[in-house]
């Protein structure tokens, strides 16, 4: 059975690390829920540049994240399973939010949505969480609005911005947000948010001392070269060989090799003959 709220909650309590990747797909949710390792998936909006080919994630759209929110769900009909509000879908008026956050709980299975900014979205945090829609926050560098933020960069360095960000964390906890991922702070100030607030820290780029962790799935699987951030540790190193395979596969179809006969079905035999008389 999936994990849900209140055992994120005793995970935190008991210190137990939650452990988050995303997923995009039905195949890779399967993989992701069977192995079992893994407490939360993340239908991240992260999906327009990693599958759909967009430079940021602000090209993504609803329609998208029902797609693969829904994909996920089929692979994965027991897991946690956050999906993000898209760019756009929050920041127009609280009702539109509303609306767009039922959608993805309905349509796409979703057990909590995600969205991204700091006070200024607690009125949106706490519509949601007052209608029945658990929110995962999410502050530090968020991608939706890196333009702002001077590009994919370290976030709460400077005091000023240190202590915006505490403000913002327990905001977010008091209106209403089961969870909020940091992402990309100093370890120390994301040690003393995590301290400070009775709900789950989830880091990524943001040290060990959160409560949870996670990652983009095809960073951590070496899977995609075009960018990758300091705080991505590859686990694997698939790139390389998915090109290894591939080329070998282009050279037997070229050569003859593949299929071989035990790739094939034999049927009636020799259907020249057959068929000519
Ligand atoms: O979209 C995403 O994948 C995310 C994670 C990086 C937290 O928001």
């Amino acid at each position: 059975m999936g994990k849900t709220i209140a055992d994120f909650k005793t995970m935190k309590a008991e210190g137990k690390k939650i452990v988050m990747l995303t997923a995009y797909d039905a195949s890779m949710a399967r993989l992701l829920q069977s192995c079992a390792e893994v407490d939360m998936l993340l239908v991240g909006d992260s999906l327009g540049m990693v599958m759909l080919g967009y430079d940021s994630t602000v090209p993504v759209t609803m329609e998208d994240m029902l797609h693969h929110g829904k994909a996920v769900r089929r692979g994965a009909p027991d897991s946690f399973v956050v999906v993000d509000m898209p760019f756009g879908s929050y920041q127009g008026s609280e009702v539109d939010a509303l609306n767009n956050a039922i959608r993805l709980m309905k349509e796409a299975g979703c057990d909590a949505v995600k969205l991204e900014g700091g006070l200024g979205v607690c009125p949106v945090v706490r519509r949601l969480v007052n209608a029945g829609v658990p929110v995962m926050a999410h502050i530090g560098l968020t991608p939706q609005t890196a333009g702002q933020l001077g590009g994919y960069k370290l976030q709460g360095k400077g005091l000023e911005d240190a202590r915006r960000l505490l403000a913002e964390a327990q905001g977010l906890a008091e209106a209403g947000a089961f969870s909020v991922v940091l992402e990309c702070i100093p370890a120390g100030l994301a040690e003393v948010i995590s301290e400070s607030i009775a709900i789950p820290t989830i880091g990524i780029g943001a040290g060990a001392q959160c409560d949870g962790q996670v990652l983009v799935l095809h960073d951590m699987l070496g899977m995609f070269e075009k960018f990758i951030p300091k705080f991505v540790k590859k686990f694997c190193d698939l790139a390389p060989s998915i090109k290894e395979g591939v080329g070998r596969y282009a050279d037997e179809v070229r050569s003859g090799q593949f299929p071989a006969a035990e790739y094939g079905f034999v049927g009636q035999g020799d259907y020249r003959k057959l068929l000519s008389s």
